[in-house]
């Protein structure tokens, strides 16, 4: 059965005929492909077609599809064990190295999603400070969580409006939006409200509404703000957690949240999320303490092990320095054939992770700073690009990811075909 056919099919089993809403093409337009297989840097759709991927399932695949050291490992725990609900030794091993790699985060505890680490770590912060508001920033997502589905209202600094049908407006209102990369702004909020802020959620690399990299004056600020008022922060690293080192952004910034998310990397392309942070606020939790959380899967080994294998992958290879590298040669190849070409398009790289947009002719850092016609431009793009057999993610918004599988090979196949596109 073709693309199109099985799309039929779904959307009568399925809202959108998609899990997920990106995934349906809605911001390109056209019919989504269907993939059955997946290798390297690649994955083949039904119809038979293999296509660069630089998507990468959003993030979690940093050694690629199917690793085959990952590969090994998960094909034995299934010969072992995939689900107990009872203690294993195989969750304590991938929390101890994942504390030693994150020090500041001394007591974690892992869930099933990035959405649920957040709706956890927001329940901690809440319970830690007796205080129920929540600042976050316009241009981070941090999942789908009922109080992170809002956006700016009008009015009174940092008062939110929900974002989705379905968020109560009482919700909504315990959240506070700021503006990115804006002291000011931000000191505005906290005077108003600073008494009442449990915690600031931010992504310490904004990397879902591009790849809006912020300068460490403002992420200090946030800091220096967050401990005046008494407020926790909060970094949301579901997508920057070991993409853009081993200790991500807090390591990269030198800087020390008190409690911390991640998702994606550390299941190795399983479901796995997980919240952590100073064992002052982690004790809180049940059965320790009053703050509840629960999960019937979580820690479930069958991600418990491919996030570690993924995990030590990355540390024994020192793969983040050369993805870095690799990154780094490609973006700037990229860039020169843009500007030859006379492209709308720019891409901005950290890491691995990078962002092909329209070129504004400055860094962009906030949502402000978005040309309106960039979706559109996006979209024709993004068909061109399919149709040389390379798959960018569905949507302007989204970064691309550079996994260990792209090797200097397969990314100058890539730029041949970009060329093409343009
Ligand atoms: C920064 C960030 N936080 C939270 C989430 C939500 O994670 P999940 O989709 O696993 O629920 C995402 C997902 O893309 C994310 O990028």
């Amino acid at each position: 059965m073709d693309s199109k056919t099985l799309f039929e099919k779904s959307q009568k089993v399925a809202p959108g005929g998609v899990h997920s809403p990106v995934r349906a093409f809605k911001s390109v337009g056209g019919n989504p492909i269907f993939f059955k297989s997946s290798k390297g840097a690649t994955m083949t759709s039904v119809e038979g077609d293999t296509y660069i991927d630089f998507c990468q399932s959003f993030g979690p695949n940093i050694l690629g599809h199917r690793d085959p050291d990952v590969s090994k490992v998960i094909e034995e725990m299934v010969q072992t064990t995939w689900s107990l609900g009872a203690c294993e030794p195989y969750s304590l091993e991938l929390a101890e190295f994942m504390t030693q790699a994150a020090p500041w985060m001394e007591k974690l505890r892992f869930v099933c999603s990035g959405t649920e680490a957040v709706m956890s770590a927001i329940r901690v912060a809440r319970g830690a400070t007796n205080r129920e508001k929540i600042l976050k920033f316009d241009g981070c997502y941090h999942g789908h969580y009922d109080g992170m589905l809002v956006k700016a209202g009008s009015g009174l600094a940092g008062k939110a409006a929900s974002s989705s049908a379905g968020v109560p407006e009482v919700l909504a209102e315990a959240t506070l939006v700021a503006p990115l990369d804006d002291e000011q702004a931000l000191e505005a909020v906290f005077k108003e409200h600073g008494d009442q802020i449990a915690a600031v959620i931010l992504e310490p690399l904004p990397a879902n509404f591009g790849l809006l990299e912020q300068r460490k004056e403002f992420i200090e600020k946030i800091h220096s703000l967050s401990k005046h008022y008494g407020s926790l922060v909060i970094y949301d690293e579901v997508i920057s957690g070991f993409r853009v080192s081993m200790g991500g952004m807090a390591e990269v910034l030198k800087t020390d949240p008190d409690l911390v998310t991640y998702g994606k990397i550390i299941g190795g392309g399983f479901p796995v999320g997980c919240y952590g942070g100073k064992a002052k606020y982690m004790d809180l939790l049940a059965p320790e303490g009053p703050v509840y959380q629960a999960g019937t899967l979580a820690a479930s080994p069958l991600g418990m092990c491919a996030g570690l294998a993924t995990l030590k992958k990355l540390k024994d290879k020192n793969i983040h320095q050369q993805l870095e590298i690799r990154t780094s040669k490609w973006v700037s190849e990229l860039n020169s054939l843009l500007e030859e070409k006379s492209s709308p398009f720019v891409v901005n790289h950290f890491g691995s992770l990078f962002w092909l947009h329209k070129n504004t002719g400055k860094s962009i850092s906030r949502v402000e700073d978005f040309d309106s016609d960039m979706g559109e431009l996006y979209a024709k793009l993004f068909h061109n690009l399919l149709n040389q057999k390379i798959y960018m993610a569905p949507s302007a918004f989204e970064v691309g990811f550079v996994s260990w599988a792209h090797t200097d090979e397969v990314l100058a196949q890539a730029l041949e075909g970009i060329k093409k596109a343009l």
